[in-house]
């Protein structure tokens, strides 16, 4: 790992924002691209907020909190990452193929040493196809999924493309090691296996919804308490994002041919009204702030 001094995180997203964040507290120079400076002026905030909680918890000391921040660069020029001298770059921006590819193409022109890896956190999409748009060089191309809240959430799940070579898969699981996560190896299928499994959970959930056989809090409610899961399948679903969901279920079903995959009607039906989860304020449940009544 000694290599590795700059890692360029692309997307300042809930997603990108938390890979950052674990890099910088890692001992790692960060360079944080997004081309929407509102993005990244909220990346800021997340990221001093997520920090505080650790220090307010005794987690790390508030010199531990500064060092990290001061290694954290935001940048809303993507040239940034290579004047930074990025040595790994990792991809969190939206869940869409044709961007990926595009991005992956512009990044193997931008880093033509060959050994700096390009690592793409799709929940979903095809890494050999990804790596396939990185041209000559697309076995240091290789699948970083991360789970959110990152800071929190043990796994890094790496997907290796058809096209990955030994090599790079070995310092992917290095890598995440040193960024103090669990790497486990998944085959590049739909899905891989954490969104495989989660996500015709979730969107079941929403059928028995549909269906009547329960409302959401109780059936949220029977997953917690029954199945000991921090948060039921619909809770879960606004905190990933009902378009997300919807997403990765169609990929599913594309990728695996088989129509079990098919996203519940419901769900389509609340991403189509903008009940998104979590970033709407509204998604299976409301979660935008409630202000108290005024006192007359
Ligand atoms: N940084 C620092 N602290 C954080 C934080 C963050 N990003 N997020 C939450 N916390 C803190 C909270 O502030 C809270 O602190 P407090 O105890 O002082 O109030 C503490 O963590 C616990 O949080 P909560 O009280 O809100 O609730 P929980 O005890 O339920 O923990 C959770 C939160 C860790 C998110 C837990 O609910 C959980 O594990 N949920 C499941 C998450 C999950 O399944 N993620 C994977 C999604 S799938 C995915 O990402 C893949 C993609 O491809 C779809």
């Amino acid at each position: 790992m000694a290599d590795i001094k700059t890692i360029g995180v692309i997307g300042a997203g809930q997603m990108g924002g938390g890979i950052a964040q674990i890099a910088a507290a890692s001992g790692f120079h960060v360079v944080v691209f997004d081309a929407h400076p509102g993005a990244v002026d909220k990346c800021r905030t997340v990221h001093k907020k997520s920090l505080g909680k650790f220090v307010e918890k005794g987690k790390i000391t508030q010199q531990d909190m500064d060092a990290t921040l001061d290694r954290i660069r935001y940048a809303t020029q993507m040239d940034d990452l290579q004047a930074a001298g990025a040595n790994w770059v990792i991809e969190a921006v939206v869940e869409d193929a044709k961007v990926k590819r595009d991005l992956f193409h512009k990044l193997a022109a931008m880093f033509p040493d060959p050994a700096v890896v390009l690592a793409t956190n799709t929940s979903s999409i095809s890494i050999t196809e990804i790596a396939t748009s990185a041209g000559a060089t697309a076995s240091r191309v290789v699948g970083m999924h991360f789970f959110n809240p990152v800071p929190l959430m043990q796994l890094v799940e790496v997907i290796p493309a058809i096209q990955t070579s030994k090599d790079v898969v070995e310092r992917t699981m290095a890598l995440a090691t040193k960024l103090g996560k669990t790497p486990l190896k998944a085959h590049d299928r739909a899905g891989f296996v954490s969104n495989r499994v989660l996500m015709p959970m979730i969107n079941e959930a929403f059928y028995a919804w549909m269906e009547g056989v329960a409302e959401p809090e109780a059936i949220d409610g029977i997953m917690k308490l029954g199945c000991n899961f921090p948060m039921g399948p619909l809770r879960l679903a606004d905190f990933i994002g009902l378009d997300t969901c919807v997403f990765i279920m169609n990929v599913l079903a594309d990728g695996l041919n088989n129509d079990k995959y098919r996203a519940c009607p419901l769900l389509k039906q609340l991403v189509a009204a903008g009940r998104l989860g979590d970033k709407t304020g509204r998604g299976v449940f409301d979660h935008t702030p409630h202000t108290p009544p005024a006192k007359s």
